[in-house]
């Protein structure tokens, strides 16, 4: 669908969403996607059911983050610190992401979707590893939405994997010191080459960043709701991106500097 078509298509379930034709979209956007446990229980259903549910709103943020043109989506899908987790849950999602990823493989090509991984990716089981590199290999030719998943992900071990590359770099003799700089760090992340986020929207009702994108987050905008990720819809993450399109992005600026009001 093009963008004006899955405008007035959003317009015909929420009429203000309308408004979504006339403000400015962020390039990219990143998501924290909590809630899938909860969502299950609630049901009386194991985790793994809310897991599974949970890919059904990965598909509909990736379908509608396209149609409307959005350049980067990245998606918080398991933490380092997620590996801590009883053993069978992390199998099942390891499994699971690993099979989601070949299933919508089509799709995400006919879509010209491209991936990208981030994360320490050693630790990943060889099957879900191998479909992940598998969708990496094949999307690479694409032009559309780049998403980017992050597994066995955290920023922390993601900064500190820079400064060791960096080092070894002044160690080498191939860098100076005085020439590490803030654009030359971000380059050693698993994001380089990709703007910053532009709006983190975390879902399942907490409020923390839980060691995702530390350095890129500086100055996103920021959105949190209660609903439990398999119940984010695309009227909500359409609303979400119409709050952020009103939003006023100072980066330290003031608002006159901004707009300034016509001389009389
Ligand atoms: C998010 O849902 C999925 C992952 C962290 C992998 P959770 O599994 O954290 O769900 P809650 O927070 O327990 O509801
Ligand atoms: C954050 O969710 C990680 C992912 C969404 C993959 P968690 O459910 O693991 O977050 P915490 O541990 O409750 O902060
Ligand atoms: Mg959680």
């Amino acid at each position: 669908m093009t963008k004006a078509e899955t405008i007035e298509s959003l317009g015909r379930i929420r009429p203000e969403l309308l408004s979504l034709a006339e403000g400015k979209l962020p390039r990219h956007v990143a998501m924290i996607m909590d809630g899938n446990g909860r969502w299950a229980k609630l049901r009386g259903l194991p985790r793994s059911a809310g897991h599974y549910e949970g890919v059904k709103s990965v598909r509909r943020m990736t379908e509608l983050s396209s149609d409307l043109g959005i350049e980067y989506l990245t998606l918080y899908a398991f933490s380092t610190e997620n590996w801590h987790r009883p053993v069978e849950e992390v199998e099942i999602l390891m499994h699971l992401i690993g099979l989601a990823i070949e299933q919508e493989l089509p799709d995400l090509i006919r879509n010209n979707v491209k991936i990208r991984l981030a994360g320490d990716l050693d630790r990943v089981p060889e099957e879900a590893l191998s479909r992940l590199r598998k969708a990496e290999h094949e999307t690479d030719v694409c032009t559309g939405l780049t998403l980017i998943i992050c597994i066995s992900y955290s920023s922390r071990w993601e900064i500190a994997e820079a400064a060791r590359r960096l080092a070894g770099e002044v160690a080498k003799g191939s860098l100076r010191p005085e020439d590490i700089s803030e654009e030359s760090f971000a380059a050693h992340l698993s994001t380089a080459g990709i703007p910053d986020p532009d709006l983190l929207i975390r879902t399942g009702g907490d409020y923390r960043i839980s060691n995702f994108l530390l350095w890129q987050i500086a100055y996103a905008e920021l959105k949190f709701t209660d609903t439990l990720w398999p119940d984010f819809d695309k009227e909500e993450y359409a609303g979400i991106l119409l709050e952020y399109t009103r939003r006023e992005r100072r980066f330290g600026k003031t608002s006159e500097q901004l707009s300034p009001s016509p001389e009389i």
